[in-house]
């Protein structure tokens, strides 16, 4: 289908959404492969809903499925690094580049410097709902359980103060959630468990650090932190994904997320 073809299609009298649908479906038609949308995009659209394989071959006639790279993202290669999907596949890393430098600046240690530079993956790569939960299950096989479990834990803690280390209630969450937002029973309980726990301080210094961090005109270099990613992130020789391990399903999912099956 031409561009003349898609101008048919596209009316004056369609709403914003049923345009951008039909831009999508032209889109679809240009590709080689049929591309889909898996169930949960379409939840987070606010649609309970997937669309059958009989059904959409039906409306792409000739065509197969994508089983493999979205050729509308940017390529990965053949085998990935986590630098590699810094680069390719991370929506935004200018806050955890920030929280990384911020702790370096404070010199600690190499693992609380991994920790802040990887806290936040889940959210600029995959998911934001319970993102340290998910970005800790990431990196576990990689790294140190001091990080991951960091990681999973700042999900709870940043809720809560510690006058120990000067961290309050963020004020920006009081912007965010307002004022009256409570976090649910199991964050509750996760902070109790987290405070009498070994690596405590090290989930807790990815609250400190993390909330200086939000500079829009720092501009902080992922070089920077090759060397130390190098020494605490146990790169798998076969490429981030294809190596096995208990998350490789999920860094395979975010390097090919419109694969049919
Ligand atoms: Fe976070
Ligand atoms: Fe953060």
């Amino acid at each position: 289908m031409g561009s003349q073809a898609l101008a048919d299609k596209i009316t004056s009298q369609m709403t914003l959404s049923d345009r951008a649908d039909a831009i999508e479906e032209h889109m679809m038609h240009e590709l080689d492969h049929i591309i889909t949308k898996s169930v949960f995009s379409n939840l987070t659209d606010g649609k309970v809903a997937m669309e059958g394989g009989a059904a959409l071959q039906a409306k792409h006639p000739g065509k197969y499925f994508n089983m493999g790279p979205d050729p509308r993202l940017p390529p990965m290669p053949e085998k990935p690094t986590l630098i590699d999907y810094f680069r390719c596949r991370f929506a935004s890393t200018n806050h955890l580049l920030q929280s990384g430098a911020l702790a370096l600046k404070n010199g600690h240690s190499e693992k609380v410097v991994l920790a802040c530079l990887l806290h936040d993956i889940a959210v600029v790569g995959f998911i934001r709902c319970d993102h340290g939960y998910w970005g800790a299950q990431m990196i576990e096989p990689y790294v140190d359980e001091e990080v991951s479990w960091a990681i999973k834990s700042h999900q709870a803690l940043r809720f809560f103060p510690d006058d120990s280390v000067g961290y309050g209630y963020p004020d920006m969450y009081r912007k965010y959630f307002g004022d009256d937002y409570r976090p649910e029973p199991y964050i509750v309980e996760e902070y109790k468990r987290a405070r009498n726990h070994k690596h405590y301080m090290t989930s807790r210094l990815i609250c400190v650090n993390d909330i200086y961090a939000f500079d829009p005109n720092a501009k902080v270099n992922l070089d920077d932190f090759v060397d130390i990613i190098g020494r605490n992130f146990k790169q798998p020789k076969e490429g981030l994904g294809w190596d096995n391990s208990p998350s490789a399903h999920m860094w395979r999912t975010i390097m090919w997320p419109t694969r049919f099956l």
